[in-house]
């Protein structure tokens, strides 16, 4: 399906369909429909069908860069089942035309994605153009490039999420870490920019990734570390993401009950958000260098497994206790964290599926935003906001930083105590974060919103691609702030 920005009002526009947004502010557009709606008993909320002028009325909350990709997201689901090939449209502006435009593709482009591999019977949807006219719902005028800047963003984006999504969705039977190799690799098959390295075990070996292998023991599949790479023209800054690939999540012998260990698919969500993210930033041609190094795993049960009571020692050095083997994405993360330091990044970022207590905290749209850099962290969370995620800052403190001490060994995998889970968990990685990288370093514990299991907003139902889109536009924003 292709978004289009067409230099004509709507009504010189020729399409099957139309669509008509009402501003739940504005009065002014309920009255130019006044019978039809008294007729329908529609007030404004939610959407309303005219078939026989072949129009859809969608309700606009407001201005606000969520209303946007809402009303659009909407608006497309609303039609799904139609037999259109095309659909017309108004352009809505907010405060910023690019990023209303890349909103208004990004509703589009979730509205049109699936996960229906599984199924005898495939649905799909015969749309195939979404017109987006230059008649803006409040008359605002704007350049015809602003428009196609923030639409082509959008498509970038909600492809890039789409890619990531279908990853996380991907059944264990099938996505194991070489499968997450295979698709690392097929990645720089398709963009010749992007360089793709793939380590195995007797390499992790060599490099004395202890907490890694052990996590992956007991599994009947190799671990795979990825290397990702990306340098862009004129780039100033190195970023590298770290990625959490647990292709499945058992617990290992501190198994997980049946009900928490199902959708633990999405261990691997950090990994595939990385993998999204590169990929956005290639397609971006943004001018910096980008690495990712995902962890890729499974963590199972058998006599081999590692075991609560083991220690480890992690390519840092550091020796660690394990005291439940379900704290096992930590694991991975330290060795992952120390090979990535040996990049020399500017800007050092994990993603992981790190802990349930942040899904208890924060709920489960919000993802939890750590490390040592305050001005960093109040930077990525302002950037969050605009860019379509929920994530709140999660303060580290030295009476926390006690709960996780070893009596026989430098660290404990677990905390001592069953509250704070999630900051406990990001200090257990700042224990592998060198002194020159304390303040370069971020940790995203998105647990909470990486797969959903009940559809909401302009989310549907798995999957949600959780820290691309806040990630990307965080670089954006690097690269705008510093030219
Ligand atoms: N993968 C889980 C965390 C998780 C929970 C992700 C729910 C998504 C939804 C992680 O490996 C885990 O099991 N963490 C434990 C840590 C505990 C044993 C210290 C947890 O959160 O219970
Ligand atoms: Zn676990
Ligand atoms: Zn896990």
């Amino acid at each position: 399906m292709k978004i289009e920005f067409v230099e004509k009002d709507l009504n010189a526009v020729k399409a099957d369909f139309e669509l008509i947004f009402i501003e739940a502010k504005s009065r002014k557009q309920l009255n130019n429909y006044k019978d039809f709606f008294k007729l329908m008993n529609y007030k404004g909320e939610g959407v309303c069908l005219d078939s026989a002028n072949k129009r859809l009325f969608v309700e606009l909350k407001g201005l606000n860069y969520e209303d946007i990709r809402l009303a659009f997201f909407t608006a497309i689901k609303s039609l799904e089942r139609l037999n259109i090939k095309s659909i017309k449209s108004q352009s809505v502006v907010g405060s910023c035309v690019v990023r209303s435009f890349a909103c208004m593709a990004e509703g589009i482009g979730f509205a049109n994605y699936k996960f229906n591999r599984y199924k005898s019977e495939k649905k799909s949807s015969t749309l195939e153009r979404v017109l987006i006219s230059k008649e803006e719902i409040n008359a605002k005028k704007f350049s015809k490039e602003e428009a196609l800047i923030g639409l082509n963003r959008g498509e970038i984006l909600a492809k890039a999420c789409h890619f990531t999504k279908d990853i996380v969705n991907e059944i264990p039977q099938i996505y194991t870490p070489l499968k997450m190799a295979e698709d690392a690799q097929d990645l720089a098959k398709i963009y010749k920019s992007i360089t793709c390295k793939v380590y195995d075990e007797k390499f992790l070996e060599k490099e004395k990734m202890n907490a890694f292998l052990a996590v992956n023991r007991a599994s009947a599949y190799p671990p795979r570390l990825i290397h990702l790479s990306y340098k862009g023209k004129n780039a100033k800054q190195k970023v590298v993401f770290v990625g959490k690939g647990l292709t499945y999540d058992s617990g290992g012998l501190s198994l997980k009950p049946a009900d928490y260990m199902l959708t633990m698919k999405a261990d691997k969500s950090g990994a595939a958000a990385a993998m999204g993210i590169i990929k956005a930033v290639v397609e971006l041609n943004l001018e910096l260098e980008v690495h990712c190094i995902l962890g890729a795993t499974e963590n199972m049960i058998g006599g081999n497994a590692y075991k609560p009571d083991d220690v480890l020692i992690s390519r840092e050095g550091v020796s660690i206790e394990v005291r439940n083997t379900d704290a096992e994405g930590r694991l991975v993360l330290a060795d992952c964290l120390s090979f990535a330091q040996d990049l020399k990044p500017d800007l050092l970022i994990d993603l992981a599926t790190l802990t349930g207590a942040c899904v208890v905290g924060l709920g489960e749209f919000t993802s939890g935003i750590m490390g040592n850099n305050e001005n960093l962290k109040n930077e990525f969370y302002e950037v969050s906001k605009k860019s379509g995620e929920y994530a709140c800052v999660l303060h580290f403190n030295p009476h926390l930083r006690e709960l996780i001490k070893s009596k026989i060994a430098d660290i404990s995998n677990t905390s001592s105590s069953r509250y704070g889970g999630a900051i406990t968990a990001g200090l257990f990685l700042d224990k592998f974060i060198r002194e020159e990288y304390k303040d370069k370093w971020l940790h995203l514990d998105i647990a909470g919103p990486a797969y959903l299991e009940k559809a909401w907003c302009y989310h549907s139902y798995g999957a949600s691609a959780a820290g691309v889109r806040m990630c990307v536009n965080f670089l954006i924003h690097l690269l705008r702030k510093n030219k």
